[in-house]
Order: structure tokens, then C-alpha cells, then sequence
């Protein structure tokens, strides 16, 4: 029998899930996740290069691992764990670190973003494409489902294990990611890529009060008769075919169109959140003792193959 293929992604806990998060990243996982041999990491030590408020953290950690699990990942199908919990990340990342150059760095996008806009980037956001690929790499992973805008990390991810494997022998096995067409990105409601930090989402386990909000405020271009930002939203809930009646029988009439958009939006996360309330956080605890204990093993053993390459295991 073929052995099955490894997947592996990861998300941020460093804030509500959103349904960008949820389309590009969580349901690509969740449809695929039990064909194969799955990781689904909580990338807490990457959410540190921007959050420093352990309070937020922690619950941020509780979060996720209540998404994932509400969203239809079974964590007995699933490894589930925390990137702190394995150290073998940190580890791997700085040997990462020692190969490639600094112009390779500066090349990242969420690097130059902050450069852009006159912030300064810390040492950690700097070097963060090389604690991605150490995530990835370690588990031998083949594919690795991620929104558009994580496509220069995998690239980044294979680069590290290509470099590796021409100065100490073939260790690493080089991931493709994995975006879905058509959902590559999914827009906010200012129409820019959905994202935490541009305050644009929407929800995904808000009440049906936060949604209604976020969908009343999608912006709407005046001059077309179909409201382009409502449309893809809506898209992603209801195919063109059952779309098309309800945008023509509508034409210019926006509050009804983001009505319905509600509407379909509730009744697709009702009983997700109707999940969600059901897992306590000690449940949450036990899936991540358990899930780092899993992963451990797999990392451990290919960390020791690192150590004896590149000779610091004598
Ligand atoms: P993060 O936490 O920013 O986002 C989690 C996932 O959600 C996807 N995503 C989107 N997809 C479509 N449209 C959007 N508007 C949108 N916004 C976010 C992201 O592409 C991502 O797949 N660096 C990663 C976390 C990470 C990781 C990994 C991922 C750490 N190690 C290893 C995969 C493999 C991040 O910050 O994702």
C-alpha cells in the first residue's frame, strides 16, 4: 500500500479567526486532513513577533485549538499541537538561519511590509520565514494547505531544505503548498486581503450582532449594479448558479443582498459555534499534551539526523 501523503499548516493564535483564516487555510485542511498523515500546529512562537500580552496569548492558544476542532478536525485523526512545546522548531530554525543570507531575508514580504510603512521590524519577523520552513520541514511534509498570501513562505521553506540538502546530503524533503483556486484570497470588507491586522474581517465565530455589522459595512461601489466585494463574499458560501437569481432579482439593492449574505453566513456557522461551546479547555489541554507528545517524536528523530549533518552531535 502507498504510504499517505503529509500535510501540514499552521495558523497565528493572535486574534479571532476570521473566514479568510477559515477558507484559505482550515476547511482546505479539514475537507483533505483525514486522507493523510495531518499536523495542525498552533504557531504561538510566530505569533510573538507580534503580540506581547501573555494574557491574550494564552487565551489566543485555547482559541485556536477550539476553532480547529469546532471548524471539523477530530484531533484523534489529527496531530494538534503547539510550537512551543517542541523545541526542535527554535532548533532547526537557527540552523536555517546560519545558511541563508541576509538580502535572501530581506526579500520576505511581511519584512518589507513593516519596512514600508517606516516600522521597525523586530529581529524575530525578520527571521521568521526560517522558523516556518523548520515547522514544515521536520515533519517531512508534502503538502501544505495555506492562503495566497503564505505562498513565498513555502518557496521560502523549500529554498532552506535545498540549501541543507547540498551542503550536508538529502535530509529534507521539499513541501508544495496547497491553494485552493478561486479562494486564494479572501477579501475583507474594505475589499483589501482579509487580515487581522487591517481590522477588515469578518468573524468567523462572532455572534450573529458581530456578523450582521461587519457585513452591513462591506463597501459597496456605486457605479456597478452588483456589489463586487458582497458578491465574492457571498461566493464562498453558495455557488454562482444559486447566486445569480438572487443578484439579479436584486439588482441595486445592497441591503438585501448583504441580508442574505447574513443569512447564509449564520446558517453555514451556527452549528460550528453550537460546537464550539460544547469543548471545555481542559479538553483543549489534553488535545495539546497528547498532539505535542506525537509530534515530538517525529521531530526528535529528525533533528538527531540534523545534529550528526551538520556535526555538533558527537
Ligand atoms: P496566519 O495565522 O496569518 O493565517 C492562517 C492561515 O489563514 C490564511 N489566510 C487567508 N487565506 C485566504 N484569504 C485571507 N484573507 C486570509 N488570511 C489568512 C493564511 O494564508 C494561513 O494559511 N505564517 C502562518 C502560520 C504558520 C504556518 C506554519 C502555516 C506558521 N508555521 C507552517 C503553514 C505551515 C501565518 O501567519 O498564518
Amino acid at each position: 500500500m502507498e504510504a499517505k501523503k503529509r500535510l501540514f499548516t499552521g495558523l497565528q493564535p493572535s486574534g479571532q479567526l476570521h473566514i479568510g483564516n477559515y477558507f484559505g487555510a482550515l476547511k482546505p485542511f479539514a475537507d483533505i486532513y483525514d486522507k493523510h498523515e495531518s499536523f495542525l500546529m498552533v504557531a504561538d512562537y510566530h505569533a510573538l513577533t507580534s503580540l506581547k500580552d501573555p494574557v491574550r496569548l494564552r487565551e489566543g492558544i485555547i482559541d485556536v485549538v477550539k476553532n480547529y476542532v469546532a471548524a471539523g478536525v477530530d484531533p484523534q485523526k489529527a496531530v494538534i499541537f503547539k510550537q512551543s512545546d517542541i523545541q526542535e522548531h527554535t532548533e532547526l530554525a537557527w540552523i536555517f538561519e546560519c545558511l541563508v543570507t541576509v538580502p535572501f531575508l530581506m526579500q520576505a514580504h511581511a519584512y518589507k511590509d513593516k519596512v514600508v510603512k517606516g516600522l521597525e521590524a523586530n529581529a524575530g519577523l525578520f527571521n521568521y520565514p526560517m522558523l516556518m520552513a523548520a515547522d514544515i520541514l521536520l515533519y517531512d511534509t508534502d503538502v501544505v494547505p495555506v492562503g495566497e498570501d503564505q505562498r513565498q513562505h513555502v518557496e521560502y521553506a523549500r529554498e532552506a531544505a535545498a540549501k541543507f540538502n547540498l551542503g550536508f546530503g538529502q535530509t529534507f524533503k521539499e513541501p508544495q503548498e496547497k491553494i485552493l483556486t478561486g479562494i486564494g484570497t479572501v477579501p475583507g470588507i474594505d475589499g483589501k486581503k482579509m487580515s487581522k491586522s487591517y481590522g477588515n474581517t469578518i468573524p468567523l465565530f462572532g455572534s450573529k450582532d458581530e456578523i450582521s455589522k461587519a457585513v452591513m459595512n462591506i463597501v459597496t461601489d456605486s457605479s456597478g449594479e452588483r456589489p463586487a466585494i458582497v458578491y465574492a463574499i457571498h461566493k464562498l458560501f453558495r455557488t454562482d448558479v444559486e447566486l445569480e437569481p438572487l443578484y439579479d432579482t436584486n439588482k441595486g439593492n445592497y441591503k438585501a443582498l448583504k441580508e442574505a449574505l447574513v443569512e447564509d453566513i449564520e446558517k453555514f456557522i451556527a452549528p460550528m459555534r453550537e460546537r464550539r461551546t460544547n469543548i471545555s479547555d481542559e479538553e483543549v489541554k489534553n488535545i495539546l499534551q497528547d498532539g505535542a507528545d506525537k509530534a515530538r517524536a517525529v521531530a526528535s528523530s529528525k533533528m538527531r539526523e540534523v545534529r550528526q549533518k551538520v556535526g555538533v552531535a558527537l
